[in-house]
């Protein structure tokens, strides 16, 4: 057992003082927990994300097993705990509702409890970011374990990937290339192992920030949640954290400025998820590093992509593992990346990558001869997005990356499922379609519509993308020429409130401009007359408190109040 260079912070609560001391071992022993795990061992709680409600985590019981082994082998003392989970396909009206709230809920429970360090078990979109948020606020020695990816969905022969061919199929299902039961039978295909989505849709990109930043064992992120290594990976872990307890490595030594750039970069090479600036934006600044909009385009847009993963390209994760995985990639960047950035393992991305070797070149290309060239995702500004819009390139159509139109717009989610299909809604291909209403506080929790569907009349035409412009996020396994993140919301005002049918709007990606052309004045005329419409169900509760306290997209969607760090001081003893 390696060597505390520092007293524990639980024996606080094990060796104390003799009354509060007894309260705290006595009840502990209703486990059956013997009188030596109380002897200075250092405590690592296990932070569990499990829940049937999260598919995608549903297999974390068994994996927090394998971390409580290598905890136990290191000679800690593993505690297991449960927080608020986040299914992502299930929840409503969005799982981006609760991380923040989520985030609370370890934070709160991290600091609360004799924990040593931490475990932070994750997997399905908004449970990674969420858990960490929580912990970096305490800033205990912590390390995250992802739960990998599921493995590639099997349909008719073909590789198909989740949610990327959930868009495809239910359009070739309304233009009528698909059947219904065709469509019925791809479900079962699609979801056959545990695991959370194995495009680079979000929950991958997430494994990805996770290792980019140091926060994970080097080449977990890829690691498919079947596969027996997945298993090993989590008792090292549970090894390491016993380690990283005594070394006393916490995440603020491992979360620097250069981590995050680094995860910037290594996004664009995979094709990440555009979800990545709100978390990666909402973890800075838990962290105290300001890192804002403009660094995504000037770090990560002119970066090519690496990886030949849906939605931006062909392959999925399971193929992403068996070439390499993410250290492939790592190296691949090394003249660009902060090599001698810090990781949980106590070494170096340069050390941690170095001779790793690439076994399949058509999924992890070189630098030199990539998949395709500057990628990274866009930040937009204009009179429509004075704080920033973003797009990703990557899964755009090239030709509408520069593009005029004429403005058809939905007020909200409602009046877009009511009209978008509508026969005689007024409407052609060069058409630009508006959703306003879909902001953090607007939906409320900014959900993942921006991609919003083609009108039927369109897809009946064979139309399958057109310049789509929303407040809010799209799924990260979605594609198309989709403008994001608009900010200001419409809900607090933002220009996309006063846009009207029939505005011209100019998307020009290159020159990073969004522009609605209305003149100064009618904006203001229009802006006099403007009134917000409150977001539905948020009289009370906590959807109350999210409303008046979520800030914009470009600061990460974080409540004001979160913002930064209060460690893990508490008050008061409880008895
Ligand atoms: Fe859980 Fe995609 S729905 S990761």
């Amino acid at each position: 057992m390696a060597e505390e260079k520092h007293d524990l912070r639980s024996k606080d609560w094990f060796q104390g003082d003799p009354k509060t001391s007894f309260i705290h071992r006595s009840w502990m022993k209703i486990e059956g927990i013997p009188d030596h795990e109380f002897n200075g061992k250092p405590v690592i709680g296990i932070c569990n994300t499990w829940s049937e409600l999260t598919p995608c985590n549903a297999h974390f019981r068994e994996l927090a097993e394998m971390v409580k082994r290598g905890v136990y082998e290191a000679g800690g003392f593993p505690l297991e705990f449960p927080v608020m989970s986040l299914g992502e396909p299930i929840m409503r009206p969005t799982t981006m509702l609760f991380r923040n709230l989520v985030s609370m809920d370890v934070e709160e429970s991290i600091r609360a409890n004799p924990m040593d360090g931490v475990v932070l078990l994750a997997g399905c979109d908004k449970t990674t970011p969420a858990t960490m948020m929580g912990a970096l606020s305490c800033d205990l020695p912590t390390l995250v374990v992802s739960g990998g990816p599921m493995l590639n969905g099997k349909f008719r022969g073909e590789d198909i990937g989740s949610g990327t061919d959930v868009w495809r199929f239910s359009e070739d299902l309304r233009a009528g290339k698909m059947t219904e039961h065709e469509f019925a039978q791809a479900e079962a295909c699609m979801s056959r192992s545990a695991g959370h989505c194995m495009t680079m849709g979000t929950a991958s990109t997430m494994a990805c920030m996770v290792e980019a930043l140091g926060m994970t064992l080097s080449g977990g992120a890829a690691i498919p949640a079947a596969d027996s290594r997945r298993k090993a990976l989590a008792q090292v872990a549970g090894n390491r954290i016993v380690e990283m307890v005594a070394e006393d490595l916490r995440p603020s030594q491992i979360l620097t400025r250069e981590a995050f750039e680094n995860s910037i970069m290594v996004n664009a090479a995979v094709g990440g998820s555009t979800n990545l600036v709100v978390h990666l934006l909402a973890l800075a600044g838990r962290c105290g590093i300001d890192l804002t909009l403009e660094d995504f385009d000037k770090l990560g847009s002119h970066l090519p992509l690496l990886v030949n993963l849906m939605p931006s390209g062909k392959y999925l994760m399971e193929d992403f593992y068996y070439a390499g995985g993410l250290p492939v990639v790592i190296q691949e960047l090394k003249h660009l990346l902060h090599m001698d950035a810090l990781t949980i393992n106590g070494r170096t991305h340069a050390e941690n990558t170095e001779g790793t070797e690439c076994f399949n070149r058509d999924v992890i290309t070189s630098f030199d001869e990539p998949v395709q060239k500057e990628v990274g995702i866009a930040v937009l500004r204009g009179n429509l997005a004075e704080d920033g819009a973003i797009i990703k390139p990557s899964a755009a159509t090239p030709e509408l990356l520069t593009h005029k139109g004429r403005a058809v717009v939905f007020e909200d989610i409602e009046d877009l499922h009511a009209r978008i299909d509508d026969p005689n809604l007024d409407v052609d291909e060069s058409c630009v379609l508006v959703l306003k209403g879909a902001g953090p506080r607007g939906y409320p929790g900014m959900a993942e519509v921006g991609n919003m569907p083609m009108p039927q009349k369109m897809v009946e035409q064979g139309v399958r993308d057109m310049v789509r412009i929303s407040d809010g996020r799209m799924s990260g396994t979605a594609y198309g020429t989709v403008v994001l993140h608009t900010s200001p919301e419409a809900a607090i005002g933002g220009a996309l409130a006063l846009v009207q049918n029939g505005d011209v709007i100019e998307l020009d990606v290159p020159n990073r401009r969004i522009h609605l052309d209305v003149s100064d004045e009618e904006l203001e005329k229009r802006r006099a007359n403007w009134t917000p419409t409150p977001a539905p169900l948020t009289e009370r509760g906590y959807a109350k408190m999210y409303v008046e306290h979520v800030q914009q997209a470009h600061l990460g969607v974080d409540f004001d109040f979160l913002v930064g760090k209060s460690g893990t001081k508490v008050t008061r003893e409880a008895h």
